[in-house]
């Protein structure tokens, strides 16, 4: 958002009630129609703003757009989201933070968070399409960890903490982790998380971990087959929520267990990411690239990798794959 408009947002705000153009004029020093223009840009942002020719302009209700503006105000972290880009509508978050941390510093970009008001062309885990309507969060978080290689993996399941703690504390609802990166309501997919690396022999060049929470989405504009397996926060709820306050949660809830992690601490986040299953102790379907197996999910390791006792009795140690409960 331009320094201006921002500048004009505010002094609607503390105003709390009418305001003329001529007194925001005056202490902007700027001219009346650029006042006029700003209030235009407002506007089309989503700002209900009304104008009279007697009390000036009034702000009637926020935007409810994800704005950095509006999530910045809620925001309790120290560098996760402290740098945030939004577009309105894009193929995809992962493709603007791959060109961004492609072609720039990616130790100052740590933290970055690109956001999409809609996606055209969002992708999920094993390159399957994903679906992204106005009214979900979609976003990519820029990240360069100092983590070995070899639990990178634990950078998702965090997130995936993060997400179902962020869904608990903000909407008292009972979210779950399914493994290996799904948050569940019930039997039904809320957010999913795909972690993208760039990599040389051992050393992570950046991370990119996209995230896509259904919130303010209707479930029958959806298609038939994806409404199926899914939900949406508002439609447990019964109706919308703040997008920009429960995201400035997420960033906070991720940012304190990526901290955890940066630690070391890799037993604390299993131990976590173990209190909310939904996997452990199912009898579950695995598919991956080989075989596909039935049995019961005993264990995750700390590498993410899921333990099955397979129905013959055998233990089965799976890193990637899908996986169904039965
Ligand atoms: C999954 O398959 O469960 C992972 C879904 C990840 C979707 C998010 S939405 C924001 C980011 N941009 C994308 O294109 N995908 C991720």
């Amino acid at each position: 958002m331009k320094e201006a408009v921002f500048r004009v947002l505010k002094l609607l705000e503390e105003a709390g009630g009418p305001i003329s153009g001529e007194s925001l004029s005056a202490s902007l020093g700027i001219t009346r129609s650029a006042v006029w223009k700003h209030v235009k840009d407002l506007r089309e942002m989503g700002y209900e703003i009304t104008s009279s020719q007697q009390d000036g302009y009034q702000l009637i209700s926020a935007s409810t757009m994800l704005l950095p503006y509006e999530i910045q105000k809620h925001l309790r972290t120290q560098v996760i989201g402290r740098q945030m880009q939004y577009l309105k509508t894009i193929p995809s978050t992962n493709d603007v933070a791959r060109s961004l941390a492609t072609e720039g510093d990616v130790a100052a970009l740590h933290g970055t968070v690109i956001i999409a008001e809609e996606q055209t062309g969002g992708v999920g885990r094993l390159s399957r399409a994903w679906v992204s309507p106005q009214g979900g969060i979609w976003i990519t978080l820029i990240l360069k960890p100092t983590i070995p290689i070899d639990h990178v993996f634990m950078i998702t399941m965090a997130g995936a903490v993060a997400i179902a703690r962020a869904i608990r504390k903000e909407f008292d609802i009972g979210a779950l982790i399914k493994w290996p990166n799904d948050v569940y309501i019930g039997d039904k997919k809320v957010a999913g998380l795909l972690l993208e690396l760039a990599a040389e022999s051992d050393t992570i060049h950046y991370c990119l971990l996209g995230i896509g929470i259904d919130v303010n989405i209707k479930l029958d504009t959806l298609s038939p087959e994806l409404r199926s397996g899914v939900t949406t926060i508002s439609e447990e709820l019964e109706h919308e929520v703040d997008r920009a306050a429960f995201l400035a949660r997420v960033l906070r809830e991720f940012e304190r267990h990526y901290q955890v992690l940066e630690s070391g601490e890799y037993d604390a986040i299993l131990r976590e990411w173990k209190s909310i299953s939904y996997t452990l102790e199912q009898h579950v379907r695995v598919n991956t690239m080989r075989n596909s197996f039935e049995g019961e999910a005993i264990d995750i390791d700390e590498y993410g990798a899921l333990i099955v006792r397979k129905d013959n009795g055998k233990i089965e140690r799976v890193i990637a794959g899908d996986c169904f409960h039965t």
